[in-house]
């Protein structure tokens, strides 16, 4: 029960992930607050937001880009009904557009994005080095990549919550880990920040 509960993290569906999208809001706010604190979001930006969620980073990004574009992508239904709910307005004047997918396989074309974030999703991608590639192509060449997670791995050290690790089949990564990805698929210049267990990388493609 507990662990169908939590397994809607990772793919929001039915009641339980209509209680998880309601509560991430709540406590992803202020990470989100954070990790867009270090973007230089211009007017104009097209902006990809990957596992999107209930859609208010989404939200707060179109308020950053008022003539610029902020789309999401996500494998859930759910998570595009609500993203699509929450910013009808930017939808119907085509600022907006919410696609469901996965990010193994970004469906927009090569260089579409200025930016191209991802906010506590990363856990639960199939296969972070590919993924990153896939995202490279969808960013335009000098664009930018940010990833923001509430857990992080300590260098060579097991798992912060194990249990909770093995019940989601999900990976919470090292900073480390991070670079050798993100260098491994093409990205340059990391600057990471960490707080606490937060942490929020940004690279150039
Ligand atoms: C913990 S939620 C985070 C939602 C939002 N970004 C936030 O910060 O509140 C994780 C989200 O990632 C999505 N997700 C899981 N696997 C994914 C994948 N392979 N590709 C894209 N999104 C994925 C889930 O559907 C879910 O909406």
């Amino acid at each position: 029960m507990l662990r169908e509960f939590f397994l809607n993290m990772r793919r929001p569906r039915g009641w339980g992930g209509r209680l998880m999208l309601w509560s991430m809001d709540t406590v992803h706010g202020a990470l989100a607050q954070w990790g867009l604190g270090f973007l230089m979001i211009r007017p104009n930006n097209r902006i990809l937001d990957i596992g999107c969620g209930s859609g208010k980073t989404i939200a707060r990004m179109l308020v950053a880009a008022p003539q610029g574009c902020v789309c999401g992508l996500d494998p859930a239904p759910l998570s595009v009904g609500k993203s699509i709910e929450r910013n009808l307005t930017a939808v119907h004047h085509g600022r907006c557009e919410i696609k469901q997918g996965d990010v193994s396989k970004i469906p927009w074309p090569d260089s579409s994005f200025d930016l191209i974030t991802a906010f506590e999703t990363i856990y639960f991608w199939p296969d972070l080095t590919t993924d990153l590639l896939e995202i490279r192509r969808a960013l335009k060449p000098g664009g930018t990549v940010m990833i923001c997670n509430g857990m992080m791995r300590a260098e060579d050290s097991a798992s912060p919550v194990p249990r909770f690790e093995r019940m989601l089949d999900m990976r919470i990564y090292s900073v480390h880990e991070l670079r050798l990805a993100l260098g491994a698929s093409g990205f340059f210049d990391p600057h990471v920040v960490t707080k606490g267990g937060w942490l929020c990388i940004t690279a150039m493609a």
